[in-house]
């Protein structure tokens, strides 16, 4: 699917979606410049690819020095040679509604979740930093297209991503850059467990009702995600694909 050439950024490298993304990638035969926060946590998924030499951990915390981000996507570039692809799973959950609502949090989230989405997106799509061919990918949610009670800026900051993408595909179009967003339902990772943890025992029990083929594994992400990065792909763009299980 991919050759050692094609070098691939992704976040969220450490843990649950961008984990399984970066393995796949490698498994792909893609490189791959893993980012995430946690050394400890990225070097044991290093140690799990199949190939640990085509994998590079990168340790950044998004939300510090954000406005730098752009630059920062293209130092990797010159440093690495251009990116084929960007894939963007770093991202925080939150289970909130409109009587908790406040500025703040708000903020904050839509950095995480939004604005700090669009400033990598900035980086690669700059024809300094992106191969002619290649994809930008946003792992955003199916709170994005079916937003429910509690996901109140979650959906909001992922709906906000899924336009962008949609608009930012008719823009690098002509550059022959794609552009995707993968929609997933739930996905067993700690952020799910995290979520599992503070709602109460019932909440898995619940929400499982509603999922016809189970929750999703990170792995059921990451093969549609390593399609639509590569070459494969070379027609599709702006579309949001939901995963999940037959749920909605
Ligand atoms: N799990 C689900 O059910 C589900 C469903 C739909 C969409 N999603 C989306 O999928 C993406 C990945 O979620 P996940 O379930 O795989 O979560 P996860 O296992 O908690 O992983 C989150 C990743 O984001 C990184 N991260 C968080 N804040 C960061 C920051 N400020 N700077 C840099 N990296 C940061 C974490 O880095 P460290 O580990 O190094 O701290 C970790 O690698 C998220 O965007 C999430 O909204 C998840």
């Amino acid at each position: 699917m991919f050759t050692a050439d094609q070098t691939i950024l992704v976040t969220g490298a450490s843990s649950g979606i961008g984990r399984a993304i970066a393995l796949e990638c490698i498994a792909r035969g893609a490189r791959v410049l893993a980012c995430g926060r946690n050394a400890q946590r990225l070097e044991q998924a290093r140690q799990a690819a199949c190939a640990p030499e085509r994998w590079t951990s990168i340790q950044r915390d998004f939300l510090t020095d954000m406005k730098d981000i752009p630059h920062w996507v293209r130092g990797l570039a010159r440093e690495h040679g251009k990116l084929w692809g960007l894939a963007h799973a770093a991202g925080e959950g939150l289970m909130d509604c409109l009587q908790v609502y406040g500025l703040e949090r708000a903020r904050r989230h839509f950095d995480i979740n939004f604005h700090v989405p669009l400033l990598l997106a900035q980086g690669f799509c700059d024809r300094r930093a992106s191969a002619r061919g290649g994809a930008l990918l946003f792992v955003a949610s199916a709170s994005a297209v079916f937003p429910e009670k509690g996901h109140l800026l979650y959906g909001a900051a992922k709906a906000a991503l899924a336009a962008a993408a949609k608009s930012i595909s008719q823009e690098v179009a002509p550059r022959g850059v794609r552009v995707h967003c993968l929609s997933p339902g739930i996905v067993d990772t700690p952020m799910e467990a995290a979520a599992e943890a503070s709602m109460g025992a019932e909440y898995r029990q619940n929400q499982l009702q509603g999922y016809p083929l189970g929750f999703g594994r990170p792995e059921d992400v990451a093969v549609m995600a390593a399609f639509l990065l590569s070459g494969q792909a070379a027609w599709i763009t702006g579309q949001n694909f939901v995963l999940a299980g037959g749920r909605y």
